[in-house]
């Protein structure tokens, strides 16, 4: 992934406790095809945190990547992921909001196709297909 030129600009984060790690996030360049208007997006994959880890580990390396993302003029952020855990972060289903996963993700799972806007007044007004980076960009990830 860190090697892959067109997931940049990224950003990485992890989370230590003393000296442990014990989570990390990463964002990686997204485009909106098939639209008119150019907006600047991430897809965020992935996420873990250690097993048993306190402090909401994992809502915490959200919410502190999403604050760099739009201090750094991100307006779209997508994430294919557990549809009961993101909600929670703010993210919201993405096809019924006009934006396209990169494979096509069964009408069962179309819940974990998720976006969020850092920027108001984006959803709704730029609708498209989202590519991904290259590295990404492989059938497998964007299966069950
Ligand atoms: C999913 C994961 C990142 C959550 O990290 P975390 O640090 O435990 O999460 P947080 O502390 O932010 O939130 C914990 C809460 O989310 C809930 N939660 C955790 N995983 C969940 C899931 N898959 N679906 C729904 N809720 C989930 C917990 O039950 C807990 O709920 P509570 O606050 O009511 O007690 C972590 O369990 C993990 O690394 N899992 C393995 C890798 C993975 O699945 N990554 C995500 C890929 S989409």
């Amino acid at each position: 992934m860190l090697g892959d030129k067109t997931a940049l600009p990224l950003l990485s984060l992890v989370a230590v406790d003393n000296t442990k790690a014990i989570g990390h996030i990463l964002f990686t360049k997204a485009k909106i095809t098939q639209t008119t208007k150019s907006v600047t997006a991430r897809i965020l994959t992935p996420l873990a945190t250690l097993p048993d880890s306190q402090c909401k580990v994992g809502a915490q390396l959200i919410k502190e990547g999403l604050k760099q993302l739009k201090n750094a003029g991100v307006e779209l952020v997508f994430v294919l992921g557990h549809p009961d855990y993101y909600p929670r972060s703010g993210f919201n289903p993405a096809g019924i909001l006009g934006y396209e996963a990169p494979y096509h993700i069964p009408e069962e799972h179309a819940g974990a196709w998720m976006v969020q806007e850092l920027c108001s007044g984006v959803i709704g007004k730029v609708q498209g297909k989202v590519q991904c980076s290259d590295v990404l960009n492989q059938p497998e990830h964007w299966r069950e």
